[in-house]
């Protein structure tokens, strides 16, 4: 990989680095040797222009709104794939052959059912409590359950927690909400494919019959694929940050689950509903509140819009926005927090502020008004992004595991105090 060298004058030194070079052609210096030849670290905070490793898993070319996983775009699997066989890909390199995907489906409709004593731990939960603590909260306590699969370096207890959190996530998530609204947990029906089982656990009841819809279901199936995985973003890389300590995998994932709950990450697909909410109840013009997201006491930002990698368009926002305005007719729903989202993305695009900055409508823009037409409350978004997420922060840790690495651990440099000494309390100011 590194066959040419970079060369760097520092002081009174100079020293060769070797580049690497990616299968896209995109190159990075190594400068893993630097501070042992030089006494230098890199200085690079939110780490905008740090590669933590190489990767076989999501090429993104931001520049170019490029999105591949495993080589494939991400267009032709929205288009033909289905999720499960995104998350097979992911975590396994390849399409599955039909034994295979028999296999893995089977597999995994056979772990959906989580252990009755959950029941008891969700009951020790506030009804209000936010769907995405409480997802993070039962995938870490897999962990005390399952003790027999916790090894990271065993393939085969590797495999069953990869199928039973693949199986379980969408039961965990869907249980969240039964307890948040007081109605009772439905159990898996492993008849349903993963979507439609999904479906099942959060709209079903006891009392009635329930059809899944298929407009619905085809539009969370391909939000799902559309989520699956996006390289080293801030959950992904907090899975393997936390990975490579070789805590289990149940800990790693309720980690990235937490990470992924932030508003600035996965938490801006509710934030975006509640801002569109916010502008219709307060009466607000779309101009007028772009013109509040350029304050700079950056309280307000336009939510859905901007993303570290993307400078031009996000790929999946654009698959997104066309599957949206498809459910919004087939299910005949007149809404008008999407008209809002639609002229505030019109004005945002064509505003110096935006354009200098290069902000584009991202992935959470458009997916929360999906989400909202189907029904979901609010307060589930994040959790269902978590679920499309899984596949990608699994193939992420086996894929940590499987290379050689070393366990995470930035430096720094100290910018606090020095040579003080210890004084007693009496005689502090
Ligand atoms: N609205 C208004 N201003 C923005 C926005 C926004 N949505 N996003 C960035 N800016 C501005 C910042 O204030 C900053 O301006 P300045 O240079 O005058 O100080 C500049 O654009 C750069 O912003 P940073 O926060 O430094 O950019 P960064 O790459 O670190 O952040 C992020 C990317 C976190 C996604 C940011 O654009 C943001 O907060 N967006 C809104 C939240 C959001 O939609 N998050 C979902 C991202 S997609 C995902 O995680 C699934």
């Amino acid at each position: 990989m590194a066959d040419k060298t970079a060369q760097l004058r520092l002081d009174d030194q100079t020293i060769e680095l070797p580049i690497v070079v990616g299968s896209e052609g995109e190159r990075a210096v190594d400068i893993t040797s630097l501070r042992s030849k030089t006494g230098y670290i890199t200085m690079d905070p939110g780490y905008a222009n740090t590669g933590s490793c190489t990767s076989r898993i999501t090429f993104v070319d931001g520049e170019n709104g490029v999105l591949h996983y495993r080589g494939i775009p991400i267009d032709d699997l929205a288009d033909k794939g289905s999720f499960l066989e995104t998350a097979y890909l992911l975590i396994y390199g390849k399409l599955p052959n039909k034994d295979q995907f028999n296999y893995f489906t089977e597999s995994i409709s056979r772990h959906t059912m989580l252990h009755e004593d959950f029941k008891a731990f969700y009951g020790a939960l506030p009804k209000d409590a936010h769907p995405m603590a409480a997802c993070s909260a039962v995938v870490g306590a897999l962990a005390t359950f399952y003790p027999d699969s916790l090894d990271p370096r065993d393939p085969r207890q590797v495999e069953i927690s990869v199928h039973r959190l693949l199986a379980k996530l969408p039961t965990i998530a869907a249980y969240a909400y039964k307890h948040s609204i007081g109605q009772p947990f439905m159990y898996p029906d492993n008849r349903l494919d993963y979507v439609g089982n999904f479906l099942h656990l959060m709209f079903a009841t006891p009392c009635e019959d329930f059809e899944v819809d298929p407009v619905v279901k085809k539009a969370i199936d391909l939000l799902l694929i559309l989520h699956a995985d996006h390289e080293q973003n801030c959950s992904a890389s907090t899975v393997r940050l936390v990975g490579s300590s070789h805590v289990n995998l149940f800990a790693a994932i309720a980690a990235g689950i937490n990470a992924l709950w932030g508003s600035r990450h996965g938490g801006a697909n509710q934030e975006v509903i509640e801002m569109l909410a916010a502008i219709r109840d307060e009466g607000l013009t779309a101009s007028e509140f772009v013109e509040r997201a350029k304050s700079s006491d950056d309280t307000s930002r336009l939510m859905g819009f901007g993303h570290r990698v993307y400078k031009n368009f996000d790929p999946r926002m654009t698959i997104i926005k066309k599957a949206c305005f498809d459910v919004l007719e087939k299910l005949g729903v007149q809404n008008k927090l999407v008209e809002i989202a639609v002229e505030l993305e019109e004005i945002a695009l064509k505003d110096d502020y935006f354009v200098e900055r290069k902000l584009y409508p991202n992935v959470d823009f458009y997916s929360g008004v999906i989400y909202n037409a189907i029904g979901t409350p609010m307060n589930m978004f994040t959790a269902m992004f978590a679920i499309g997420r899984l596949p990608g922060w699994i193939a992420q840790w086996v894929e940590m595991h499987q290379d050689k690495h070393k366990i995470y651990r930035p430096r720094q440099i100290y910018v606090g105090e020095t040579g003080r000494r210890y004084v007693d309390i009496a005689e502090r100011d």
